[in-house]
């Protein structure tokens, strides 16, 4: 009687366990990124110093921008940070708007209608 019972119950436990286990991957690891969001309007010059890798936050939610500081997890954006290397000490300016076509540097793009409309901590 409790023998069937008990030679069942492990595999419905690993059944359940595999259900648990791809929800939480769905969760913390979602198929479609979300879009970046405008972090501020404005680019931050920053010095770079040659040889040392920066990661530069792709999702727009870090508060130590331009750099990442792991909230693209934490807000489960399935998201990124760039990562690269400084080839020489210089000041560059990091793009904040998270809309440029030359990331981590800013083009400019800040300046436009489109960002300029958009709400800081939105999509654009
Ligand atoms: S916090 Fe934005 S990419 Fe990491």
């Amino acid at each position: 009687m409790g023998g069937a019972g008990a030679l069942l119950r492990p595999a419905a436990l690993k059944l359940n366990q595999r259900r648990d286990i791809t929800s939480w991957l769905a969760r913390w690891f979602p198929q479609t990124p979300a879009k970046s969001v405008v972090a501020l309007k404005t680019p931050i010059r920053v010095e770079l110093v040659a040889g040392k890798t920066y990661r530069w936050c792709v999702c727009g939610h870090s508060k130590k921008q331009p750099f990442c500081d792991g909230s693209h997890f934490f807000k489960r954006t399935g998201l990124s940070p760039l990562k690269f290397k400084a080839k020489e000490t210089r000041v560059v300016a990091l793009c904040t708007c998270k809309a440029t076509q030359k990331p981590p540097y800013c083009d400019g793009t800040h300046r436009s209608e489109r960002v300029q409309k958009a709400e800081v901590g939105s999509p654009l």
